[in-house]
Formats: C-alpha cells, sequence, structure tokens
C-alpha cells in the first residue's frame, strides 16, 4: 500500500531517542526541549517560543494567552479541522463560523468584515456580537493544508476592531507569505507535530511569536502555572508540555526540514504536471500572496465523481487516498454555532481528494500513483 503521510525517521531519530533513554530524561525537562523551541524560532524565523504536547494544547494555550475567556467568540474559517473550534471551545468560548474564499481555501476576509459589519458592535473599544450581547476576543485564520491565508486584509480588520491574530498553522512549516517566513505574521502562530505533519515528534505542537508575553504566558500555563520549583500555581494551569522523547524526534526531523519541504513541493508538482490535462480533474489552489508549504498534495474533482468511490478504487490499486475536512459547521457539535453564508465551504468540501503525500515517496510510487488516476478517469 502506498500511505497518505508516513512519518520519515531515517535520520537521527533512533540516536536522539536513545540519548534521552541513557540519560534518563524522557520527560518535559531536558536538553531536547529546550533546542527543539530553539529550532522551531530559528526556522521560521520568530523571536519567542514555546513547544507544547499537541497543536490543539498549543491553539488552546495561544488562545488563552491573547486574552479568550469563556462566553467569547472567535472567529475561525469553517473548512477546518475540528481541532481548532474545539480549542475554542476548550476556553469556555465558541466559535463563529466564516467561510472560505475560493481562490485560496482560507477564511475570507470580504465575508469576515461584511459579517463583523452586520453583526457586530463596538461599545468602549470593545467588539459585541449584537444578538447575544457576547464579547469577540479574537481571530484565528488557518493555513489550510500549509498555505497561509491572507494575512494583510486580516490583520487590517483585526486591527480595526482590536483584535488578537492567532495563526493556526498547523501543518505549515516551511510556509512563506510575501516572501517571508511566517513566525512573526500573526500575534501568534501555533504548528502541530503530530503524525502526519511534515515534521513530526510523533505528537507535539509549538507556539511562536514576537511578543515574548504571549509565549511566556502560554508556557506558564502550559506548565500547570506553575512559580518555580516549589508547589506554588497561581492559576489553573494545563498539564501540555512536550517531553523530552517527543522533542528528540522532533530535533531529528527539523534537520531535514527544508529537504522535506522540497519533497512536498516536488509532489505537489508531480502531480499537476502529470495529471494536467485530464477531464473533471483540478488542482489545490495556489495564491500570489503566498508560498505553500504542500502539506497535502492531491486533486478536486468535477461532480461527476463522487471522491470515495475514487478512493475505493484507488485503495484496490494498492493506493491510500482520502476525503478532507468536513467543514465545522457541519459537524455534530457545532450546527448551532453563529456562521457565515457558507457558499464555498458547503459545496468544495465533497470534491477534495487527498493523494499520497509523503516525503519518502519514491518516483516508481509516483508513478503508480500517476497510473492508477489515469487509468480511473
Ligand atoms: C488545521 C489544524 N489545526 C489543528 C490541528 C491539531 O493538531 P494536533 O493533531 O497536533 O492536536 C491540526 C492537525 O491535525 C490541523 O490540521
Amino acid at each position: 500500500m502506498i500511505h497518505l503521510a508516513e512519518p520519515n525517521l531515517t535520520g537521527n531519530e533512533r540516536k536522539y531517542l536513545n540519548e534521552c533513554i541513557d540519560t534518563t530524561f524522557v520527560s518535559s525537562v531536558g536538553a531536547f526541549v529546550s533546542k527543539f523551541e530553539e529550532e522551531v524560532v530559528r526556522v521560521t524565523e520568530a523571536d519567542f517560543g514555546t513547544a507544547v504536547s499537541s497543536g490543539t494544547a498549543g491553539l488552546h494555550m495561544a488562545l488563552k494567552a491573547v486574552g479568550v475567556e469563556k462566553d467569547e467568540l472567535v472567529c475561525i474559517p469553517s473548512f477546518t479541522f475540528i481541532a481548532t473550534a474545539n480549542a475554542v471551545m476548550h476556553c469556555g468560548a465558541q466559535p463563529w463560523l466564516i467561510d472560505i474564499a475560493k481562490d485560496s481555501w482560507t477564511m475570507d476576509p470580504d465575508v469576515l468584515a461584511q459579517e463583523l459589519q452586520e453583526k457586530a458592535e463596538v461599545r468602549d473599544g470593545k467588539v459585541y456580537h449584537k444578538s447575544s450581547g457576547k464579547r469577540i476576543a479574537a481571530i484565528m485564520p488557518v493555513y489550510t493544508l500549509g498555505m497561509p491565508a491572507d494575512m494583510d486584509k486580516i490583520k487590517r480588520i483585526a486591527a480595526e476592531y482590536h483584535l488578537p491574530v492567532v495563526a493556526d498553522a498547523a501543518a505549515a512549516i516551511g510556509a512563506r507569505y510575501k516572501g517571508n517566513n511566517i513566525g512573526k505574521i500573526a500575534d501568534v502562530t501555533v504548528f502541530s507535530f503530530n503524525g502526519n505533519k511534515t515534521i513530526t515528534c510523533g505528537g507535539g505542537g509549538a507556539l511562536v511569536s514576537a511578543n515574548q508575553q504571549i509565549i511566556e504566558k502560554a508556557h506558564h500555563l502550559a506548565t500547570t502555572a506553575r512559580c518555580g520549583i516549589e508547589y506554588e500555581h497561581d492559576m489553573v494551569g494545563y498539564n501540555y508540555r512536550m517531553t523530552n522523547i517527543q522533542a528528540a524526534v522532533g530535533c531529528a526531523q527539523l534537520e531535514r526540514v527544508d529537504e522535506f519541504v522540497e519533497k512536498k513541493k516536488y509532489i505537489r508538482e508531480y502531480y499537476s504536471k502529470h495529471l494536467s490535462g485530464i477531464k473533471d480533474i483540478s488542482f489545490f489552489p495556489e495564491v500570489e500572496w503566498a508560498e505553500s508549504a504542500c502539506w497535502f498534495s492531491g486533486l478536486v474533482l468535477s461532480d461527476k465523481y463522487e471522491v470515495k468511490k475514487v478512493c475505493e478504487l484507488l485503495k484496490e490499486k494498492g493506493i491510500e487516498a482520502r476525503t478532507f475536512w468536513k467543514p465545522v459547521h457541519q459537524q455534530k457539535p457545532y450546527v448551532n454555532e453563529e456562521r457565515s453564508e457558507m457558499k464555498v465551504a458547503d459545496n468544495l468540501w465533497k470534491h477534495v481528494l487527498t493523494l499520497p503525500s509523503s516525503t519518502g515517496i519514491t518516483e516508481e510510487e509516483l508513478e503508480q500513483v500517476v497510473k492508477a488516476i489515469k487509468e480511473i478517469f
């Protein structure tokens, strides 16, 4: 079977894991954790960073660190992995679901602006949702499939309403925005190092920022809000620290980040080069403002084809392919949340097919995928 996203663990992972065992540093204190934090900051060209146990934990801590409180609202795109919305709920807040733009699959700034204009009001420098009276506390765009959202426009709206911006960049390590790295575009940017990501720690996450206070607050909260080495805690914190074992894997992975991101881009190019011109197939979006980290590659199928059926046909040929995110507003826990019209998200998600995109995929395997798609279509 050619898998969708297999971790590539052929570097120093084993060596560094052995070091954890030999030194007995297997828990949340250890040289690899600090090294991993430094490396994530360096690779994303941020100023400060902290590692956590997962991307979801990272989003939760980022929202808390920018001041999201119980009974508030956070604007997020509906076309995302459910963890984006879950992190909002973990704060006791609720998501306000916004449609995506057709040309980028990221939060549509025009829809966001229109929603805020119609449904929100500013009082004493704060923004409130008119019908519920809830305060709007943050905007959280998602870098869909590793592609930065239209951040200048989103940041302009955020500035108008005095709202912080948290970027869910779960799969976007290696992406660029208007020629720059992505570590300092939003107030805080969050990565996932889950097993299916370009860089994995097995599981893990990190927050980076140009703002030291945000990172320190997130770090403090994620470390049970412990003050010093005595059992003194000044807030209700969380046990969200990354372990030295996770960080050991992550350090080995980050040594190869450029190679891995290059390979992801190569896979994207390979599929578009070899499959373009086939009727009923188009490709994932490209935009002029960003360079995607190309987490997954795949196809957009016309109405004529059912994605699940194509997945079954590919499976018979030894190829793993999958559907992609079902929008949050269609998920059971979120059907009643505030939302914009979903002209793009409602239609798009049914047409997206993800194809094998592992960084370890060989030329022969890529050829096999292309051959199989050509046969089916
Ligand atoms: C857009 C997005 N947000 C958040 C997450 C959650 O990250 P994690 O699985 O590390 O908790 C993911 C990961 O799969 C994701 O794709």
